[in-house]
């Protein structure tokens, strides 16, 4: 049997590394984890219980909650869509935290020290029996700097602020929703999140020196799950 190995994913925001990573999972019977889903529930936890007013994260308070284990993510297979769904403290938790409102609010509370080592720790016990694609910002750097794969995703930011305008549009329920979709809100969302994730003090993005580069700008989706499969094929065999 192929040795198990884990794989870790990072790079900017919606440049497509969860559909790649879920696609290279699915394709090589790998456990997918979505850590950008984790930090987004610790954050649906704050604005739910009003310790995310608009003046910014009360920090104290969410210290507290976390101390007390008042929050609890997992991740449970959805068959029906052939992904995990993400669930907090029992609830699925999946929509709401694709929500702009929690894009919006999601990088400072990613940026905070206690949210950060709680779920590290979560990630490592996930990966402990390898054959784990586990996408991310740190991932490779910071929860599994020795993972056997590690792989820097990047586009450019027009480009991703396009691909996740077409994602909200297609899953808007109204016309309401829609109208309400802005392509400069979305730009400027995805240019701030990148400027607080890469100059965050505690495990900033950045790519790990022994990363494979991936700019995706000009490929297909098909043309990059083919070109990480070969590169998976290739690292396992020399594992
Ligand atoms: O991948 P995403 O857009 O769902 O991530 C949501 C936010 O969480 C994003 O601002 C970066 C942050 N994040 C992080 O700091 N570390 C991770 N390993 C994953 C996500």
């Amino acid at each position: 049997m192929e040795k198990k190995i884990i794989i870790a994913i990072d790079g900017h925001s919606s440049c497509g590394k969860s559909t790649m990573a879920k696609q290279l999972a699915k394709e090589i019977g790998y456990v997918y984890v979505d850590t950008g889903a984790m930090y987004r529930a610790v954050t649906l936890f704050a604005m739910q219980n009003g310790l995310y007013p608009d003046e910014g994260v009360r920090e104290d308070a969410l210290q507290n909650a976390v101390d007390e284990g008042k929050i609890q993510i997992s991740f449970k297979f959805n068959a029906e869509m052939g992904r995990p769904d993400t669930y907090l403290n029992g609830v699925n938790v999946e929509t709401e935290i694709r929500q702009m409102a929690v894009s919006n609010r999601v990088s400072p509370v990613a940026a905070l020290p206690f949210v950060r080592t709680l779920l590290t720790e979560q990630q490592q016990a996930m990966g402990k029996e390898k054959g784990i694609v586990m996408d991310g910002r740190d991932i490779g750097t910071a929860v599994f700097p020795q993972a056997e794969m590690k792989v820097f995703v990047t586009a450019t930011a027009s480009v991703r602020a396009q691909r996740r305008y077409d994602e909200l549009m297609e899953k808007a329920t109204s016309q309401a929703e829609k109208d309400a979709l802005s392509y400069d809100e979305i730009l400027k969302n995805v240019e701030e999140r990148d400027y607080i994730d890469s100059h965050r003090e505690i495990a900033p993005l950045r790519q790990a020196e022994d990363a494979l580069v991936l700019d995706n700008s000009e490929l297909t989706r098909e043309e990059q799950s083919a070109w990480l499969l070969a590169k998976y094929k290739e690292i396992v065999s020399r594992c």
